[in-house]
């Protein structure tokens, strides 16, 4: 029998705050190599969206996130973003769980948006504010009330950025402008509009770029990813389909100027370096996120009425969390 996480058994297992923990472990152990992953594969399926398989192993487990971004679905009333997780046992290779892939994409897409906002905003930064509050702007929203900031909150959706800053105990901002000139912005948009032009950003802001996560999406001009001190989730990933591709395509930036998260978290990397200086973090998204989300998951799986998958697998087998 497999375990079956649905969206709200997801949920009600790992809080943001604990996302946010689980999130930063699982950097850390793969900036250390004790976690492996191997590269993420891009299915097109263009003009209506793509599909992604998404890899990851560690802590005795291993993970394949089957996941889409099709961004013309909301206006049909379908999500971007879904699919499946799949985690194995690493020691004898049967499926232990199945979880749904929206919900963990959006719980680790909040918790990385908003645990780059504090390695490397400034310590003394006190607003935070979230660009697109769809299913990931909401769950980044959501990360950031639980870690104590409530956010304002803009989408060019008024009424959708008023919903949600009411559900996560923040405030719609009055104007994009308003949002973009907090000390720490997540943008969490399709990526098809830049958002932060060449000169937008102050010194000591922090922005973390969320929506950006495939080729030929921006919510930054190169110029402006440029003149910011950039860190990215993985070089591999941000450097083919995040803010970074363009910029290094355009011979703005190269892997010497970029630093990995991960290396910041595990303390063999400088993060920011000076109040003035402006931090921007690049995601791509990481398999690596999703199983933090989906180990953390597990470890509740005693206190949920989970239903169970009738599939040869090992819910129940030794050496799960
Ligand atoms: N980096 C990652 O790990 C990661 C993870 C998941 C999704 N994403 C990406 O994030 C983006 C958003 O995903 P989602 O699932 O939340 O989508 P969604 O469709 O649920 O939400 C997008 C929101 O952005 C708003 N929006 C569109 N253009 C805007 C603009 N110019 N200014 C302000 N708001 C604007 C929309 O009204 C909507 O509310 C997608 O591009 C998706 O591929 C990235």
């Amino acid at each position: 029998m497999v375990l079956l996480f649905t969206a709200e058994h997801v949920r009600r297992a790992v809080p943001p705050e604990r996302a946010v923990d689980a999130v930063r472990d699982a950097f850390v152990a793969y900036a250390r190599g004790e976690w492996t992953m191997p590269p993420k594969v891009y299915v097109p399926a263009y003009p209506a969206g793509d599909f992604r398989a998404m890899p990851a192993l560690g802590a005795g487990f291993a993970l394949l996130k089957w996941v889409t971004s099709f961004p013309g679905n909301p206006s049909r009333g379908l999500p971007t973003v879904s699919g499946l997780v799949l985690v194995s046992s690493a020691e004898d290779g049967r499926l232990v769980a199945l979880l749904d892939a929206g919900a963990v994409t959006a719980l680790r897409t909040g918790a990385a948006a908003v645990l780059a906002a504090e390695t490397l905003g400034r310590p003394d930064a006190e607003t935070a504010a979230v660009v697109g509050a769809g299913v990931n702007g909401e769950a980044t929203a959501l990360a950031f009330a639980a870690r104590g900031r409530a956010p304002l909150i803009w989408d060019v959706d008024r009424e959708r950025a008023a919903a949600v800053a009411e559900r996560v105990g923040g405030r719609a901002a009055a104007s994009r402008e308003e949002a973009l000139a907090a000390d720490l912005v997540a943008t969490v948009t399709p990526g098809r509009e830049v958002l932060l032009p060449a000169g937008s950003l102050r010194p000591g802001q922090h922005v973390s770029l969320m929506g950006a996560d495939g080729p030929g999406k921006a919510e930054i001009a190169v110029e402006e990813l440029a003149r910011a001190h950039v860190f990215c989730d993985d070089w591999e990933q941000a450097s083919h389909g995040g803010e970074c591709a363009a910029a290094v395509e355009a011979g703005a930036l190269g892997r010497e100027d970029v630093t990995a998260l991960g290396d910041v978290l595990a303390g063999t990397a400088p993060g920011r370096s000076s109040p003035e200086e402006i931090t921007a973090f690049d995601s791509t998204g990481l398999a690596l996120q999703d199983l933090a989300i989906a180990l953390a998951a597990l470890e509740r799986r005693d206190e949920l009425d989970l239903p169970r998958v009738p599939l040869e697998g090992g819910g129940a087998a030794k050496g799960s969390a």
